[in-house]
């Protein structure tokens, strides 16, 4: 059952968390183990160094497409070929060698920090434009963060698990209804090179 403990959410939000008490069937959402070790405590203490934008959820975007502007996503129009880091990855060795190890399995196409101060929300909505698969990586998720997804419960980040979620297909909404700001990060890959093929196929 889910609790939101303000009364300083818009009403959408308050509607969207507490009139829907589904549960996940796998399909919007599910928990994934990457095929590697790292050190959740040691990211977050860099990903806290990063120059993220002021935007409501702020922004640090860290790889993507060569030449281009922030493209928000992995754009359902992308015609990319090339990815490459988006800030200077030497002062955020652990973020550098998690990307790295991510390239090993195969192209990543977008990734992105976003942080949420305390009692922060996103409203809900579909990343319509956007490829329907990212993987989430939370590096802290303090009591009172929530990932919904409508008629699909909501996401279970429990001991700061990555997540596989379709966010093209299913309304979400984010809420950080806590004292402490929260940090994730999530990308996209080319799902259909043989290294990620292999690994959500397992
Ligand atoms: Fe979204």
């Amino acid at each position: 059952m889910t609790t939101l403990n303000t009364e300083t959410y818009p009403k959408l939000i308050r509607d969207f968390f507490l009139f829907d008490n589904s549960v996940s069937d796998g399909s919007a959402h599910r928990p994934v183990t990457l095929p590697f070790d790292y050190d959740p405590s040691g990211l977050l203490a860099e990903a806290e160094q990063l120059p993220y934008d002021d935007r409501p959820v702020r922004r640090c975007y860290v790889w993507g497409p060569t030449g281009q502007d922030d493209p928000g996503c992995d754009l359902l129009s992308s015609t990319a070929r090339e990815y490459t880091a988006q800030i200077d990855l030497e002062r955020y060795p652990r973020i550098k060698q998690f990307i790295d190890s991510l390239n090993n399995i195969g192209p990543i196409t977008y990734l992105t920090f976003k942080r949420m101060e305390p009692k922060g929300y996103i409203m809900p909505h579909v990343d319509s434009e956007c490829n329907p698969y990212k993987i989430y990586v939370p590096l802290s998720w303090p009591a009172g963060s929530m990932f919904k997804m409508f008629g699909q419960g909501n996401v279970d980040f429990t001991g700061l698990k990555p997540n596989l979620i379709n966010t093209s297909d299913h309304i979400h909404a984010v809420v950080n209804d806590s004292k402490e700001s929260r940090i994730i990060f999530s990308f996209y890959a080319d799902w259909s090179s043989a290294g990620w093929q292999k690994y959500l196929n397992r």
